[in-house]
């Protein structure tokens, strides 16, 4: 992992903050029993997070056998005008760091990229995955990594404070308190890592897509400025597009490090904000910055996905009379089934993959006289989310036998799923039957894409 830099160990530093916190730690354990052991237990805590061995970092060359000393002296007198963060870290389904940064290059002119940095942070304990990605960034990015442009770090895992016992907060569950409490580590470390490459830093996710106009926006953005600013945001979502001063960097990573188990970083970024009298938000619209994958590192942070960013409109506007739903598939939260087959806007998403005899049904309250069933998968921003092997039956009677198990009687073969979608026309009287009691969708075959279901529209007469 030669190129991939360490960032390389100091001593402590001891700063004026560290005083302060020992006296607010003094003064609060001085209101608690046994004192003196839980001054040494709040010490030892104190310590883990005080270890700023990390500000004395500076990009670590050393190791680096491709560059000449005179060549990287000059390097490191041009400061460039931004610094782009990119903390990344394994993820079990779909990887868009390729994406990320092509777009992202795609959108910065040969002019404009003498002036930027692209710094990506391996931040995952798995060592194996480091390596491999590291190697991918150098192999695809040759000539930007030679030159500085992208920078690969990674962080020893001593850098961590201890991230099991954590503080209970939010009501969270324990995965999710660790994995944002490992989060805030990152983002210090990368900002201890950034706080002297450019002028100004922005940081963005490992799933993003960037507007050609980017560079200008922000340049343009930074100029109109009337009043003192800390953060300009460029993208609402997240930790996406959030801008500071690089000289701000290092206060911000050292106060996240002292926090980051209190709160998860959006939180904290606002009291830091306050702490400088920006009690708002300064976000330019439209933004630059959006995320192509909604597939969130941790499954539970789904539940954070806003559904007002998404094309959820119905257009069919089917009768759909009352049903019972069931389905074999898990779905995200607020993405159920109902909200496909319901007629207000909504749709269904799955959060795993559909497997052959993966089912769907739609279980009338009274058995109906149908004429058409239109269904519709995939959606504008997930094209590929479509059922790609189905079919489509109706049935005149079914029985529940088990969770989301259903036997269909006198099944009726309406049609096979096209580029996504199944068109039944004129279903009871082509069959010749007077009442279906349910539809049901059997997918025929295993797909890699999870399944949006964009619109159920069932017309019956
Ligand atoms: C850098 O090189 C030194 C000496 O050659 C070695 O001890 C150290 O482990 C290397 N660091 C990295 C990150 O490869
Ligand atoms: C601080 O961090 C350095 C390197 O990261 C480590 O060697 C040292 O033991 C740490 N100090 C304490 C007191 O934990
Ligand atoms: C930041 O980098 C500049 C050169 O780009 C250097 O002159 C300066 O000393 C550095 N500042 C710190 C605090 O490291
Ligand atoms: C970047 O540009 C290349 C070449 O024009 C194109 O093939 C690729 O799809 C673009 N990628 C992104 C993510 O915009
Ligand atoms: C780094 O290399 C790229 C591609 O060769 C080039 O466009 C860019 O200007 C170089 N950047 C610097 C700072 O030399
Ligand atoms: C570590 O990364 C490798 C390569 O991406 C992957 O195959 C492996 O499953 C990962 N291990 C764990 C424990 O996640
Ligand atoms: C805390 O979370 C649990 C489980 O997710 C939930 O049942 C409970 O209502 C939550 N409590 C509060 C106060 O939100
Ligand atoms: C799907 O069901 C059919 C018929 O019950 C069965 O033959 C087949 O093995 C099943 N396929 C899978 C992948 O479970
Ligand atoms: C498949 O559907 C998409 C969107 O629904 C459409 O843009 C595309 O043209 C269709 N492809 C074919 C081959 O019909």
């Amino acid at each position: 992992m030669a190129s991939v830099r360490q960032l390389s160990a100091g001593f402590a530093v001891i700063t004026i903050t560290l005083m302060l916190v020992q006296i607010s730690m003094f003064l609060r354990s001085q209101q608690r029993n046994g004192v003196g052991q839980h001054l040494e237990d709040q010490k030892t805590e104190l310590v883990y997070r005080m270890n700023f061995t990390a500000l004395k970092i500076i990009p670590s060359h050393e190791n680096s056998t491709r560059r000449t000393s005179g060549r990287l002296k000059e390097e490191q007198m041009q400061k460039r005008y931004l610094t782009i963060g990119i903390p990344t870290i394994w993820r079990p389904r779909t990887y868009y760091l390729w994406y990320t940064i092509d777009s992202l290059l795609n959108a910065t002119s040969k002019s404009q990229i003498s002036q930027i940095c692209v710094v990506i942070f391996l931040a995952d304990f798995n060592t194996t995955w480091k390596e491999i990605t590291s190697k991918d960034i150098e192999r695809r990015y040759e000539a930007l990594v030679n030159n500085n442009t992208i920078q690969i770090i990674t962080a020893p895992y001593r850098f961590y404070p201890p991230l099991d016992k954590l503080k209970h907060t939010f009501n969270d569950s324990a995965s999710r308190i660790k994995w944002r409490s490992k989060q805030n580590i990152d983002y210090a470390y990368l900002w201890l890592y950034s706080k002297n490459i450019s002028k100004y830093y922005i940081q963005i996710e490992d799933d993003i897509k960037t507007s050609p106009t980017y560079f200008d926006a922000i340049k343009q953005f930074i100029s109109v400025q009337k009043i003192p600013w800390v953060c300009l945001e460029f993208c609402q979502h997240g930790f996406i597009g959030k801008l500071f001063h690089s000289h701000d960097l290092e206060k911000l990573a050292k106060y996240i490090m002292l926090f980051y188990d209190e709160q998860p970083i959006d939180y904290l970024l606002r009291h830091f904000n306050s702490i400088y009298l920006q009690d708002f938000k300064i976000e330019r619209k439209p933004n630059v910055f959006n995320h192509v994958g909604l597939y969130s590192s941790l499954l539970e942070k789904i539940t954070y996905v806003n559904p007002k960013v998404l094309d959820t409109r119905k257009s069919l506007k089917g009768h759909n009379p009352k049903a019972e739903l069931f389905t074999t598939l898990a779905s995200l939260p607020k993405f159920d089934l109902k909200a496909a087959y319901s007629v207000f806007n909504g749709y269904f998403w799955s959060y795993s993959s559909p497997v052959a005899n993966d089912t769907i049904h739609i279980v009338f309250h009274r058995p109906q006289s149908i004429t058409n069933v239109i269904i519709k998968t995939g959606s504008k921003e997930h094209p590929n989310d479509k059922l790609e092997n189905a079919q489509l039956d109706a049935c005149i009677s079914c029985r529940l036998v088990g969770k989301n198990r259903i036997i269909c009687y006198d099944k009726y073969h309406l049609g096979n799923f096209r580029n996504g979608s199944v068109v039944a026309s004129d279903v009871c009287r082509k069959y010749n039957i007077k009442l279906f009691g349910c539809l049901r969708i059997t997918v025929t075959k295993s797909q890699t894409s999870w399944l949006i279901i964009k619109e159920i529209a069932v017309f019956v007469r």
